[in-house]
């Protein structure tokens, strides 16, 4: 009888430990670390996506100095000095360069990413633009 109760505490508190685990991912999720709501937390998954799409060509600073860039005639922009607006960012982001009578080389995003994605990666890219614009 005494072990079944030894099990039975184990495995209550396993469940706690499982329960505070949540409880902490929970509260992380709404920390600093990811935030989830307001401008900073759109600049935040824009950086995530900038990092997973657009690096390679645009570089991890956004200059323009990714890895393939050498291979692109014009070469990818250098975001960060970029003089365009967010209507046009979005537009070029969405239908691809050729679309916007520039380098069929900014490969066109709308079909891959979601208009939040979008959006957000726009948020980003003004949040570390030196242009002023
Ligand atoms: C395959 C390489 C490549 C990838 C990947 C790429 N781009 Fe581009 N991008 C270019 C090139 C090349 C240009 C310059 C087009 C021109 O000058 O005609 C450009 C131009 C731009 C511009 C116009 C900037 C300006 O000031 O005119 C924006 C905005 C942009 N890219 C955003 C992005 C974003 C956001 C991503 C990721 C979702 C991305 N690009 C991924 C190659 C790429």
């Amino acid at each position: 009888m005494k072990w079944l109760l030894a099990a039975a505490l184990l495995a209550l508190t396993g469940q706690l430990q499982a329960a505070n685990t949540a409880a902490e991912v929970e509260s992380l999720g709404n920390g600093p670390l990811l935030p989830r709501d307001g401008a900073d937390a759109a600049v935040f998954r824009g950086g995530v996506v900038f990092a997973n799409y657009c690096v390679t060509c645009h570089g991890i600073n956004a200059d323009g100095n990714g890895r393939a860039a050498r291979l692109y005639n014009p070469r990818p922009a250098n975001l960060r000095a970029s003089d365009k607006n967010e209507q046009y960012m979005l537009l070029i982001i969405r239908n691809g360069g050729q679309a916007m009578a520039r380098s069929q080389f900014m490969p066109p995003w709308g079909s891959e990413l979601t208009d939040e994605q979008m959006r957000d990666v726009v948020s980003y890219l003004r949040s570390i633009n030196v242009a002023g614009k």
